[in-house]
């Protein structure tokens, strides 16, 4: 089980930190793909009007690398009322201290305004919650293994942690413990060096054209001892193309060390060659998202039918944990 927000297109860091581990589990595993619309509410809830937009977006990036809806659930958070009953009783289990030393929250609450005490006003109840929504949204589907980006280490833990306490509160062993799952390319750098983000603007899209690409491309920080073309490059101090050729062409990075160390080639073209590669390896996927994107209606009936799939799962493990709890099933008999 895995989930993103619907807060914009995707970009390569998302592709390769996260999408490719979900493309490879399908054909091994039952997978669920969520996408968290409620999460993306415990930030934007004052700015709603393209979450809407944002889900479809979503799916159309995931179908096109290759998530297949034939294998795959592939559903909508706020479709799924039952993950906020599980989020409501698993409230009841989670101790307050460990959602306050959520190293999320406080790296959230350090941007979101100057001073602590004003930011933390800030951080409503449900920004708060966070880490229990995300582990009500791996536990209603009983998710054991969660392909994410290296940054949801903390919440992963805290999962775990949470999954385990309940068990042995109850003394019922119910919830498997989820755990996290990388890819080996965890972290891509943006443009500038930076971790790609979209917040720092360094970003390409899956969805970007060729011609956004090259010119993201053409950005990208190389060696910055590198002043004229016919001085010598030095691939260990090329901040991003250097990196970036590992993943892209393997096969070509010794010829890029050569024609780098001996001026064969200056940062630009070897910049455009990059860039070319790149474009190479997302074509067949830019070419699906654009043919989907004609077919809105195929791309809601396929959401449409993992939410009925979720739910299905969802609702039985809500009901099983009724009983463990010791109340009354009401929603069996109605
Ligand atoms: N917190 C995750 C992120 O920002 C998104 C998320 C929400 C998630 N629920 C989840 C990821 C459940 C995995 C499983 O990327
Ligand atoms: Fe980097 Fe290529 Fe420039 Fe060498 S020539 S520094 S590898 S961009």
């Amino acid at each position: 089980m895995s989930g993103m927000r619907p807060t914009g297109r995707l970009h390569l860091g998302h592709y390769f930190g996260t999408l490719l581990n979900w493309v490879a589990f399908q054909s091994e595993h039952e997978c669920f793909y969520s996408i968290v619309d409620w999460h993306a509410l415990t930030t934007q809830y004052t700015n709603t009007k393209e979450i809407k937009q944002h889900v479809f977006e979503i799916a159309l990036d995931w179908l096109c690398v290759g998530i297949d809806p034939d294998q795959s659930t592939i559903y909508v958070q706020s479709a799924i009322p039952e993950i906020a009953e599980l989020h409501l009783l698993l409230s009841m289990f989670a101790p307050h201290n460990w959602v306050e030393r959520d190293p999320t929250l406080k790296d959230l609450v350090k941007v979101l305004a100057a001073n602590e005490e004003e930011a933390w006003e800030k951080v409503s109840y449900g920004l708060l919650g966070y880490p229990v929504l995300q582990t009500a949204d791996i536990l209603s589907m009983k998710g054991e293994l969660v392909p994410v980006g290296k940054d949801q280490e903390a919440h992963l833990e805290f999962a775990r942690d949470l999954a385990r306490r309940f068990n042995h509160l109850t003394g019922v062993d119910f919830f498997p413990e989820p755990k996290p799952e990388f890819t080996a390319t965890p972290s891509l750098k943006g443009v500038d060096g930076l971790k790609m983000s979209k917040s720092y603007n360094n970003d390409i899209k899956i969805a970007d054209t060729d011609a956004d690409t090259i010119k993201r491309v053409k950005q990208m920080v190389t060696d910055r001892t590198r002043i004229a073309k016919a001085d010598p490059g030095h691939t260990d101090l090329c901040e991003v193309p250097w990196p970036w050729y590992q993943i892209f062409s393997k096969d070509l990075t010794k010829q890029v060390k050569e024609e780098c160390e001996s001026a064969a080639i200056g940062c630009v073209d070897c910049k455009t060659r990059l860039a070319t590669y790149i474009n190479d390896y997302f074509a067949p996927y830019r070419a699906k998202r654009m043919e989907l994107a004609k077919n809105p209606e195929r791309v809601l009936q396929i959401i449409e039918h993992g939410n009925v799939k979720a739910r299905r799962v969802a609702k039985q493990t809500i009901s099983e944990m009724y009983d463990i709890l010791g109340l009354f099933n009401w929603s069996d008999k109605q």
